[in-house]
């Protein structure tokens, strides 16, 4: 079903979204990176050629011409698009609402919730073409709120009533729409780094998988929000 078929992951340099697409290419998918390091969109492109077709380009999500732009590349390269992975974002936590700066609260509200808009809206309509699915990677801190996270809660939060408003939207044109709602995930994501001693968390691989398995569902069945966790997290 996804063979030759195209996705576009966003913030496919590293982490969950390098995975996804690593899996998209393995399913015999082209694939379409975009994140803002320019170095890093070439080295990953270098890199995963070998697995099959793949390209990318240097995009900010935050701006809504370099979206459009990045996605008319896309087509231009490859002739259309199946799949969105929606899973550039940022976050940064133990900040509280009067610590955190303006420009840091924008940054995370713009990449996480106007990026996703901006991928979905000039997305759309080549999916529409031959039917398509969107993944939105959210988070579990869309449903738990804690102190000194209230950006990326509201960000994460936010993305879930994107997300199921989109997917009543737009499945009678054959598009699917899952959000996917991972606990820890061992990546760089917030200043962190990848570690043995986070084996215990999810790894990449794992939310690559969820992306894989769901398109592998039947046509008439979708699950539309995936909330996945550490199975054996330390206790507390
Ligand atoms: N790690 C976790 O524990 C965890 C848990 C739940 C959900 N998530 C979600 O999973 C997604 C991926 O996170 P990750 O853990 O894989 O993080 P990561 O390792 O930090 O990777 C983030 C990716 O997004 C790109 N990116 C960030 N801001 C961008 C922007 N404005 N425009 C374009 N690309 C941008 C980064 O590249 P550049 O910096 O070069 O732009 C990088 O490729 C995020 O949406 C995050 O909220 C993560």
């Amino acid at each position: 079903m996804t063979e030759n078929r195209t996705a576009v992951v966003t913030g496919g340099t590293k982490g969950i979204g390098r995975a996804v697409a690593e899996t998209l290419l393995e399913r015999g998918m082209r694939v379409f990176i975009c994140a803002r390091n320019k170095t890093e969109v070439s080295e990953t492109v270098s890199d995963l050629s070998s697995r099959g077709s793949v390209a990318g380009e240097v995009c900010d999500m935050r701006s809504e011409s370099q979206v459009r732009m990045m996605l008319d590349e896309c087509v231009r390269v490859f002739g259309g698009i199946d799949v969105l992975v929606n899973n550039a974002g940022v976050g940064t936590f133990g900040e509280t609402v009067d610590e955190i700066s303006p420009e840091k609260f924008r940054q995370i509200i713009e990449t996480n919730i106007n990026g996703v808009y901006y991928a979905c809206h000039f997305a759309i309509p080549h999916l529409k073409e031959r039917g398509g699915y969107i993944f939105n990677i959210s988070s579990l801190a869309g449903q738990n709120a804690h102190p000194g996270m209230a950006a990326y809660n509201a960000s994460k939060f936010g993305l879930n009533g994107f997300s199921e408003a989109l997917m009543q939207e737009v499945r009678h044109d054959g598009i699917k729409v899952s959000y996917i709602c991972p606990g820890s995930v061992n990546t760089e994501f917030g200043g962190d780094r990848v570690s043995d001693e986070k084996a215990w968390q999810l790894q990449p691989a794992d939310i690559a998988r969820t992306v894989s398995d769901l398109l592998d569902f039947p046509p008439n069945a979708l699950p539309s929000k995936v909330e996945i966790r550490p199975s054996k997290p330390p206790k507390e």
